[in-house]
């Protein structure tokens, strides 16, 4: 097979687009969806600051690689989530990284803020990946605000979007489809969260950071039964593969036909946001969900004869 547009032997071949590219070529287009993506949605401003989400796998290191080629200002963030090996592992990737690339990283240890995730899992009864996922949001939203960044990065690629946006759509549920997109801007006490990869999928991200020698965390969570939405992924894989394109023209769809006509539908009016009297981070609540769930965690870590 020929690259399409220089005719030199390809090495990625795209069924979705009906094209396979050499790597030089492979580079153009990935970084030409990156750009299309900001420039469609308006997801980065000339001179602003970028907060880019780093977990260690291909997609977050990936998007932080292209940002910082296409000359936008950006740090890393890591949150260390504290689960033995599996953690030092994701984080040693990540400072591996920024280091060889001359990037900067903040990190923010879970262990330090009284919230390692083995703890919530042991004290919390609640599902951890839902409680992890609030905790790790939390975190990149007061960085954000915390250090003056206008925008917050996320890797989720269109596979995710694509399997996130269905399971909200087999649910009718308007509150999400009303808000789902590669942009959700900024409001009272929340940073600009953006998702350049939306237009790339999963196979084109892995290809980006083999292609590029990124060394990526490839090991799952310990303690999530595999990756979100996989039943999902499966269907919309098989999908792609009987109908290449369905995946974006679905998802670009959506963003041009589906979503206006959510954003009609009136949204829950919840109680007005103000600070949290202990982290300063928005919520209704008086103390924001974090820090309840620290208090809780740290009342029964006190109270567990086990504990040392
Ligand atoms: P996931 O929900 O694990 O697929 O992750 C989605 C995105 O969230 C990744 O592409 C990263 O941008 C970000 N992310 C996930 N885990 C972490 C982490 N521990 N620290 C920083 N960013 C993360
Ligand atoms: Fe959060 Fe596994 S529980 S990543
Ligand atoms: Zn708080």
């Amino acid at each position: 097979m020929k690259c399409r547009k220089c005719k030199t032997p390809a090495e990625v071949a795209l069924p979705s687009h009906n094209t396979a590219f050499c790597r030089d070529c492979f580079s153009v287009y990935f970084t030409g969806q990156v750009e299309k993506a900001i420039r469609r949605h308006g997801l980065i401003n000339p001179g602003e600051r970028v907060l880019v989400a780093l977990s260690g796998g291909k997609d977050s290191l990936g998007l932080m690689l292209e940002l910082s080629r296409l000359g936008y200002d950006v740090t890393g963030l890591h949150v260390d989530l504290g689960i033995p090996k599996s953690s030092s592992a994701a984080r040693a990737k990540v400072e591996g990284f920024c280091a060889a690339h001359g990037l900067t990283l903040r990190v923010v240890e879970l262990e330090k803020e009284g919230l390692p995730i083995p703890d919530v899992k042991r004290y919390i009864n609640r599902p951890v990946c839902s409680a992890c996922g609030k905790i790790k949001r939390h975190w990149f939203n007061r960085v954000a605000l915390e250090e003056g960044f206008e925008v917050l990065a996320t890797g989720h690629n269109l596979d995710d979007e694509v399997a996130r946006l269905f399971a909200n759509t087999l649910r009718w549920d308007a509150g999400y489809l009303s808000d789902q997109g590669p942009c959700l801007n900024a409001e009272s006490g929340f940073a600009r969260k953006i998702k350049p990869l939306y237009r790339l999928s999963e196979f084109e991200t892995a290809c980006y950071a083999f292609l590029n020698g990124i060394e990526i965390h490839t090991a799952p969570c310990p303690y999530s039964g595999g990756a979100s939405f996989t039943g999902h992924k499966r269907l919309w894989a098989d999908l792609e593969y009987k109908s290449p394109g369905s995946k974006i023209a679905f998802y670009d769809g959506f963003l041009k036909r589906g979503r206006p006509a959510f954003a009609q539908v009136e949204k829950e009016t919840g109680a007005p946001l103000a600070p949290c009297e202990k982290c300063g981070s928005p919520t209704s609540t008086g103390l924001c969900g974090v820090c309840r769930l620290a208090i809780a965690v740290s009342e029964r870590r006190a109270a567990d004869p086990d504990r040392d």
